[in-house]
């Protein structure tokens, strides 16, 4: 194994209990995952020694905090190959930095007629601001396709890219868990004169992620799926889209000057950083990244490709047809996750008898009704994997599926 699991749970406090009197195995960190103590010590030393406001106060500890503030900016930058700490805009979720983009570039640059092409298998986070924006300007959304085994088919690509002004998909498939040829599509998305935004809201915490190598012009990441704590969220574009952007939200913090008839914004990336900001949220995540890189990310990667092989070949060998896994079968192909219906057994149902076992699953639609309309299913269940889980916790997912069958048949 790439990674001592052994080792690593013994970081994270949550599993030092027993939920319900059964070992805690937890298969949902695609949704949110847990944080090793090192985050949550971040968080609390600066609570407890340093807290301030940051980039006011003259006195000793809001310089301090201030001063661990932007060492974590360029942390949180440097983990996903963004070095210029003034393209690292702190967010809220990447729900929030896909509204940015919308709000401030969409509002700034699209009209009626503009095309924005997503993709079939997008977030909310990714779909609804620019729903609101063919609302309210009437620009048009177009969508690639997949294929039948849940890729993204790039087949069409030119003629689909054709006079688009942006292209924005994700890098991994909350659902599918399909990694997406990312620079394949800006490549072409580049060429036809488009730029790319890109969610990587399950990509960075799973694999290596190079901002400049995906070719992205816009990317945004979240803090509460990479092991840090909720709250925090990242977007990163070029400093030249940033500079030509207006601010997204008003008030303190984003002006270097306001009078009774106007104002002046701050700079980057202040600039899109209304109010007081997460503070305690940038240190955790700060930390989480070193966590991160203390693994390193290329073992992390090795690791949880092994688990979704294992899952993959395991769960079809015990059950067969019994199960159906959306999504490429190979795990080359995939993040760390798999969504899977079970002997048409509701996933409501299902996730509550796994519980029953401690074992945690998402059933629902995980925020991407197009695509579950596209699978022809309401609701999908979904197991998903991080540094913590091992082979032991799939067969443990194995197990409670056998008596929610026992249950339900
Ligand atoms: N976007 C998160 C998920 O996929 C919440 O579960």
């Amino acid at each position: 194994m790439a990674i001592d699991v052994t080792a690593v749970k013994k970081d994270f406090p949550i599993f030092d209990q027993e939920v319900g009197g059964k070992r805690l195995v937890f298969l949902d960190s695609a949704a949110s995952s847990q944080k090793p103590r090192a985050v949550l010590d971040a968080m609390d030393g600066y609570y407890s020694t340093t807290h301030a406001n940051v980039h006011r106060g003259v006195y000793a500890i809001a310089e301090e905090a201030t001063r661990l503030y932007e060492l974590a900016r360029r942390r949180v930058g440097a983990f996903v190959g963004a070095d210029d700490p003034a393209e690292v805009i702190f967010t809220k979720n990447v729900t929030e930095s896909f509204n940015l983009i919308a709000y401030s570039w969409g509002r700034a640059n699209l009209g009626r007629g503009d095309v924005v092409v997503l993709s079939s298998m997008e977030h909310h986070a990714n779909l609804v601001p620019w729903l609101q924006l063919a609302e309210e300007r009437g620009i048009v959304l177009r969508y690639l396709g997949l294929t039948d085994d849940g890729r993204l088919d790039t087949s069409e690509l030119e003629r689909e890219l054709d006079g688009a002004r942006l292209v924005s998909i994700t890098a991994c498939s909350n659902v599918l868990g399909t990694l997406t040829p990312v620079r394949e599509v800006a490549d072409a998305a580049h060429a036809a004169g488009a730029l790319v935004a890109v969610d990587g809201a399950q990509l960075v915490p799973h694999v290596p992620t190079e901002v400049g190598a995906l070719g992205a012009d816009f990317f945004g990441f979240t803090g509460h799926k990479m092991l840090g704590p909720t709250g925090i969220g990242v977007l990163w574009a070029r400093r030249e889209l940033l500079e030509a952007m207006p601010p997204f939200l008003g008030g303190g913090e984003m002006i270097s000057d306001v009078r009774t008839d106007g104002f002046s914004p701050a700079e980057l990336p202040w600039k899109f950083e209304a109010g007081t900001p997460p503070i305690a949220e940038a240190l955790g995540l700060a930390a989480a990244v070193e966590y991160l890189e203390k693994l390193g990310m290329d073992a992390v990667r090795e690791h949880e490709k092994a688990l979704s092989a294992y899952a993959i070949a395991s769960l079809t060998e015990r059950f067969g047809d019994d199960i159906k896994i959306h999504g490429p079968l190979d795990a080359g192909s995939r993040g760390g996750l798999i969504s899977f219906a079970f002997k048409g057994i509701h996933p409501h149902d299902l996730s509550q008898v796994l519980d029953e076992h401690g074992v945690c699953v998402r059933a629902g639609h995980h925020c991407a009704k197009p695509l579950m309309r596209h699978l022809g299913v309401a609701a999908t269940a979904r197991a998903s994997w991080s540094v913590y889980n091992d082979e032991p916790d799939i067969d443990a997912l194995g197990d409670a599926l056998v008596d929610a069958d026992r249950i339900f048949s």
